[in-house]
């Protein structure tokens, strides 16, 4: 493992953050700071009973998961809520998202859907808010632009701290920051593992100064079990060298990208040691390219596929 260097945060120009004992920081481009581990409340958690998903998520802030992701579509905000409540983490220490839902009929409404946002969570604040997919403008520039002034509105209430989007691909940004926004989105938060690796938007992000958060880190062990990145024994090798996990191995190589890395996880076994394994070493910036490039060799986007053509691999 590697030693401990300093408490160096990164920022969204890709810089891999120093390892330093807790869950690495990111300082977004409003200057708040971002926890670069987090635990959703989407996908398996958005289908457990109400009493399992407070319980896991419970259990998951107690042990250090202190960056929490929610959503409108989740079905759960009122859960997330409860767990909050629940953990007796003060609210200063927690960094809560929630997300508008892609609901065309939403435009035009947003601050009033956004209070019902806060009241399910009973909170009031969140840290950031996020444009769930920009399918909800449906591919009009000028609906899109108008969407986002209504997120600056309640930025500048205070009522979220930062304002960001999600599954935006490079040209739904360019449409966005076409609008001349007052407030550039903090962040993209979009599926990326090695068998899909975003580079035209990642990129453009890292110009724009916009971060990037990463969703559906682990695939590659749970969705795509057996590709390259098995075959090779890349995977399994690394987690044998640092005596970790494959799926700490794939969170790290995230982090280690300056990316905000999304897990979830109803196990409590598996959250406690994501908390005691991640911030406890870090690739090499050779290993991160050999994963990279090993990945590469296998395409899989696991997320929203009818949304595209075939071949194509935004
Ligand atoms: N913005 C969006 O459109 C969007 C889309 C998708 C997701 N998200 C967010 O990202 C979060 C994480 O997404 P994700 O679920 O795709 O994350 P993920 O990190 O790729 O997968 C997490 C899942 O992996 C399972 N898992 C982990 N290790 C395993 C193992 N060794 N064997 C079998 N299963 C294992 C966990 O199940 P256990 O409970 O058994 O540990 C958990 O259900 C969501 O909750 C949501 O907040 C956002």
């Amino acid at each position: 493992m590697n030693s401990i260097v300093s408490a160096f945060r990164s920022d969204p120009s890709g810089t891999a953050p120093k390892q330093h004992g807790a869950v690495p920081m990111l300082e977004l481009n409003d200057s708040n700071k971002i926890p670069m581990l987090a635990y959703g409340l989407g996908t398996a958690n958005s289908k457990y009973a109400s009493d399992d998903v407070i319980k896991a998520t419970t259990t998951a802030i107690k042990a250090g998961f202190f960056h929490l992701d929610g959503a409108e579509m989740y079905g759960n905000e009122t859960e997330l809520g409860k767990a909050i409540a629940a953990s007796k983490i003060p609210r200063s220490s927690l960094f809560v998202t929630t997300k508008l839902d892609n609901k065309p009929e939403y435009v035009g409404q947003v601050d009033a859907v956004f209070t019902q946002s806060l009241k399910r969570l009973n909170l009031e604040y969140v840290d950031l808010y996020l444009i769930h997919h920009p399918a909800m403008a449906g591919g009009d520039p000028s609906r899109l632009q108008s969407l986002w002034r209504e997120l600056e509105a309640i930025h500048a209430s205070g009522r979220a701290k930062s304002i960001g989007v999600s599954n935006f691909l490079a040209e739904d940004l360019e449409a966005l920051l076409a609008g001349d926004p007052k407030v550039v989105p903090a962040i993209n938060q979009i599926e990326f593992h090695p068998y899909y690796q975003r580079q035209a938007v990642i990129t453009l992000c890292r110009e724009k100064n916009i971060a990037v958060s990463a969703y559906a880190p682990l695939s590659p062990v749970i969705r795509v079990p057996g590709g390259p990145l098995h075959t090779s024994g890349l995977l399994p090798g690394l987690a044998k060298k640092y005596g970790v996990n494959e799926a700490d191995v794939l969170l790290r190589w995230v982090i280690d990208q300056g990316i905000v890395a999304i897990t979830t996880s109803s196990n409590e076994v598996r959250v406690n040691s994501y908390i005691s394994n991640i911030p406890n070493f870090k690739l090499t910036p050779k290993e991160v390219e050999t994963i990279a490039e090993t990945g590469a060799e296998a395409f899989h986007r696991c997320f929203f596929q009818s949304n595209f053509k075939e071949g194509d691999t935004r």
